[in-house]
């Protein structure tokens, strides 16, 4: 029997969800063409058929009526590999041997992963930044999708001003069934904006960074071997192109991305080309060792 408070609550979920539904013309990349819908992730009364509509089966309802207990949850039901259509972000990833954004080891922070550890207890201080969070996927998407790259929040930090864009041009985009093609490295060459982007909730990371300049251009560099970075025959980590998206080319500059994960890694909280262990691999790309 479910209580009255929960039928309250139900009805004024399906009449919240009725009212917005003119939203959906609005939503960003991945409902794009209507392919996933409000009912993909909520459920006004968890009931069709008579069986719960939740993935996880279980007959509650739960924070915003989602079809699962949270919203990290949620996520993974359809992007923990088991969904074809939906690119996997937890480890191992089985569709391309790197997706850009690397990996998290588990579901909840738990375990030895490294990067972006997700739903930890209590909130964990941002390293190299000056706030507190408990992290979950909504802190750097927007669930209900915006116009940025990979609808990446305009101000994840919650920092003022106008939304930081993320500039990525896409050799294919998502067509609903194609995540191999569209979410590899190879498919993607980043134009600008990454570093304001990470740097909104990590504020300090670029004077702690001062020594290896965070935007610096590998062509001209005293420090860096332009004539290695050409040479190099692995996968190639990922630089910006402010001018032209040919890689590897003279406008290549290094940001955040070039040697850290935007989700994590099983193994280091620097880029491992290739699944590499060796931890210089990254640096050679561009230094003489
Ligand atoms: C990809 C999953 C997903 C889809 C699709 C989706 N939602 Fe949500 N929605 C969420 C999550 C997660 C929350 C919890 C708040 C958050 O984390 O942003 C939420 C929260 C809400 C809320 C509570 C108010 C708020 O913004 O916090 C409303 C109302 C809502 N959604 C309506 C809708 C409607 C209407 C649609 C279809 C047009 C829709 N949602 C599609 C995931 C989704
Ligand atoms: C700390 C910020 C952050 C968190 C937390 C985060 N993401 Fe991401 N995510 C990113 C960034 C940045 C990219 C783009 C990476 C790139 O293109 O190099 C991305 C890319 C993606 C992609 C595209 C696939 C890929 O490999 O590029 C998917 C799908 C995705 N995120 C889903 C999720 C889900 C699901 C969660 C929670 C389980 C989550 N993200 C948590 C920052 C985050
Ligand atoms: C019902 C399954 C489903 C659920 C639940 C779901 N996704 Fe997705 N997601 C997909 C599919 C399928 C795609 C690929 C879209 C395409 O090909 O157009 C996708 C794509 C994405 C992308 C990449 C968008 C782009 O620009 O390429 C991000 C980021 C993402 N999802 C984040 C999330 C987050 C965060 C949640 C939880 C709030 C979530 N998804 C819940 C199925 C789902
Ligand atoms: C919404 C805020 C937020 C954004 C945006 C964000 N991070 Fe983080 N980052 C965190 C938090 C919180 C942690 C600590 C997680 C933990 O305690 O496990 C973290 C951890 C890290 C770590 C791991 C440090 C360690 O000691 O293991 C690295 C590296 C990192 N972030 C890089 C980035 C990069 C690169 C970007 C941009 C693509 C980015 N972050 C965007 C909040 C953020
Ligand atoms: C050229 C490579 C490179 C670039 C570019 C780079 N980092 Fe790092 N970052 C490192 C190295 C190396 C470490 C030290 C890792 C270790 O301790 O093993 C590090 C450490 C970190 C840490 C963890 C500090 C801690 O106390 O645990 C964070 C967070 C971080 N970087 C964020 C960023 C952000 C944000 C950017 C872009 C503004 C960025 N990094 C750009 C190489 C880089
Ligand atoms: C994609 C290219 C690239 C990668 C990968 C890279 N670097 Fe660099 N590094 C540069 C560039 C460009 C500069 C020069 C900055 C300048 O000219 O001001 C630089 C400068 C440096 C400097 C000299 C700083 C100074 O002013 O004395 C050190 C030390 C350094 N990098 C170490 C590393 C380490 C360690 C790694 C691996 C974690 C690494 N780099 C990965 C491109 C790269």
């Amino acid at each position: 029997m479910r209580s009255p408070s929960t039928l309250a609550r139900a009805a004024l979920g399906a009449a919240i969800l009725g009212l917005l539904v003119p939203r959906a013309g609005m939503a960003g990349d991945w409902h794009e063409g209507g392919r996933l819908v409000c009912s993909d992730c909520h459920t006004s009364h968890n009931s069709a058929d008579g069986l719960p509509m939740r993935y996880d089966r279980s007959p509650g309802l739960s924070e915003h009526l989602l079809r699962a207990g949270d919203a990290v949850s949620l996520c993974f039901a359809c992007h923990d590999g088991s969904n074809p259509r939906a690119p996997d972000v937890l480890a191992p990833v089985g569709y391309v041997a790197e997706p850009a954004a690397g990996l998290f080891p588990s579901r909840d922070g738990s375990g030895t992963g490294k990067g972006h550890r997700l739903l930890r207890s209590s909130p964990q201080q941002v390293p190299l930044g000056s706030g507190q969070m408990i992290l979950s996927c909504a802190s750097c998407h927007d669930t209900h999708g915006n116009g940025n790259y990979r609808n990446l929040r305009g101000r994840p930090g919650g920092g003022t001003g106008a939304d930081l864009l993320v500039a990525v041009d896409q050799a294919k985009k998502a067509d609903g069934a194609n995540p191999a093609d569209v979410y590899a490295l190879e498919n993607l060459a980043y134009r600008g904006g990454v570093n304001a982007w990470c740097v909104d909730c990590h504020d300090r990371a670029p004077a702690d960074h001062a020594e290896h300049p965070i935007s610096a251009t590998i062509y001209g560099s005293t420090m860096a071997s332009y004539a290695t970075w050409l040479a190099v025959t692995g996968p190639r980590v990922p630089v910006e192109n402010p001018t032209d998206p040919v890689v590897p080319s003279t406008d290549d500059r290094i940001a955040c991305l070039t040697c850290h994960y935007g989700h994590g890694s099983t193994t280091s909280e620097l880029r491992t080309p290739g699944g590499t262990t060796d931890s210089q691999v990254l640096c050679r790309e561009c230094h003489v060792q």
